[in-house]
């Protein structure tokens, strides 16, 4: 990125000494501060001025969508910025009250904007023979690739935001340069995000990637993730795994050493390929390969820890599988599970919003949030209400996220056949798919407990014989 490109709007409102506001054209009420409000602006490469006039912000809302271009404040907005920027999102609110649906009003808050530019995804390098990078993927961030994920996760727990504060946090106190402050002994910089298959764990971490380079950019003008497959990296080099693993961690820290003002998210997907119990391997007499790799993992992590512009995320969903000594070394362990019904509501809700923008299912029309659907839709026709009914359809049927993320355009696929597809159309389509499967499964359970029986009949049988 060139100068131009950093930091082009820097309406950073921190309080002044006086509890007023930096803001070099702003002319602010100032009430008392009750918390912050982060808003993401995607840019157009063009430099911006500062926003000067009071506002509402409520959370989830871009500020210059489209269809609310009419409504005041979001016009003030669009006269501003409609032209230099794509969208400017309320990201999130720090404060006494954290309440989604609330609305702040922008003197009562610090106005905390972030520009970025997303990479293209042309620019995204995948390491071959030739490259020094072996079994890893480098992608440039902010990328196209990942625009919109961390946005589609829904979760019970507030996981996203504590992963981010961890990550503020990091950066305050022990790695900002600050040398009084920083004790990096003990710091341990290591995610390791563990749960059920489909539950949103990779997304998750190339989300959180995507997020901190966006966050903390004017900490750190570039920013790269490295993904490594650990699955291939084994397979492919087998009886070499410790060699492989020792030279990627190499090559990660050579390039963390390079050059300090690029942050480096390292990403060891399903890690338990080479951070498998060494406990449990001996046990089973397995090879010596797996149990080196595990070594090399966890001497390179010990090694690469101290560099200040690193972060290293893992996932497995073979937590019990892991070698103690590894486990010991992830500073911060989180469990994802299997979505809630808040969470499925939303996840759908995400995604059928987003194939009515595409035009896929026409028109657009507003889905209410999970809790007004529970307070003011429940036992009506509308479109929240029958919502709120597939979602209890799923649970009986068990999926993960990944299978309910698919769910409305595998159900459109299977069972449109007129030219357009309505919302209506699209949730009836849905709800017949999760009763079909529902028979399914219900008639693959009954077969088998006949199956059951038949051969304990059998059995009985010939033992009467
Ligand atoms: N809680 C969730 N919210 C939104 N989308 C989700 C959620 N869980 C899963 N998904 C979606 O499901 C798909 C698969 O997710 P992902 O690959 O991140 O899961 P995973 O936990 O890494 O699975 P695995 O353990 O099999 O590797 C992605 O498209 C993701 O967006
Ligand atoms: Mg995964």
């Amino acid at each position: 990125m060139d100068d131009a490109e950093q930091n082009p709007l820097d309406v950073n409102m921190e309080p002044d000494q006086d509890g007023g506001r930096q803001a070099s054209t702003a002319e602010v009420v100032v009430n008392e501060i009750t918390g912050t409000i982060f808003i993401q602006g995607r840019g157009l490469k063009k430099s911006l001025s500062d926003p000067t006039k009071l506002f509402f912000f409520t959370l989830g809302d871009d500020l210059l969508d489209e269809s609310k271009r009419s409504v005041v404040p979001y016009s003030i907005w669009y006269e501003m910025f409609g032209t230099e920027l794509l969208s400017l999102k309320v990201m999130e609110y720090v404060g006494p009250v954290s309440d989604p649906q609330t609305a702040h009003l922008s003197s009562d808050v610090l106005v905390k904007v972030a520009v970025y530019f997303l990479h293209a995804d042309s620019e995204v390098r995948k390491s071959d023979e030739d490259d020094d990078l072996l079994q890893a993927r480098v992608t440039p961030l902010p990328n196209v690739q990942f625009d919109g994920r961390w946005d589609q996760l829904a979760f019970e727990t507030n996981i996203k935001e504590e992963l981010i504060w961890i990550m503020e946090n990091i950066f305050r106190f022990s790695r900002h340069g600050n040398e009084e402050l920083s004790d990096r002994d003990d710091d341990n910089p290591v995610f390791l995000l563990h749960g059920p298959p489909g539950t949103g764990k990779t997304t998750l971490c190339q989300g959180f990637a995507q997020e901190i380079s966006i966050r903390f950019n004017q900490k750190y003008h570039e920013a790269l993730l490295i993904e490594v497959n650990t699955a291939t990296l084994l397979s492919k080099y087998f009886s070499e795994s410790a060699k492989q693993v020792d030279e990627v961690f190499t090559k990660v820290e050579q390039m963390c050493g390079e050059n300090p003002d690029r942050f480096i998210c390292l990403l060891i997907d399903e890690v338990e390929s080479i951070a498998a119990s060494r406990e449990l391997g001996s046990k089973r007499g397995e090879v010596q390969d797996a149990i080196r790799a595990t070594n090399a993992l966890l001497t390179s992590l010990d090694r690469i820890r101290f560099h200040t512009n690193l972060v290293i995320l893992c996932t497995s969903n073979m937590w019990d599988t892991l070698d103690s000594a590894f486990l010991n070394r992830c500073g911060f362990q989180y469990r994802v599970e299997i979505p809630s019904n808040a969470a499925k509501y939303a996840i759908l809700r995400v995604r059928l919003q987003k194939l009515m923008r595409l035009g896929v299912i026409t028109p657009y029309a507003d889905l209410p949030c999970y809790r007004n659907s529970e307070c003011e839709y429940f036992g009506t026709e509308k479109p929240g209400a029958i919502l709120l009914n597939i979602v209890k359809l799923i649970d009986t049927n068990n999926m993960s996220g990944r299978e309910i993320t698919q769910l409305p355009k595998q159900a459109i696929y299977r069972y449109l056949r007129a030219r357009d597809c309505s919302l209506d159309m699209a949730l009836g389509f849905m709800q017949r798919l999760l009763l079909e499967r529902r028979q399914l499964s219900i008639g693959h359970k009954r077969k088998r407990e006949d199956e059951d029986s038949m051969s304990e009949n059998d059995a009985a049988s010939c033992e009467g014989a």
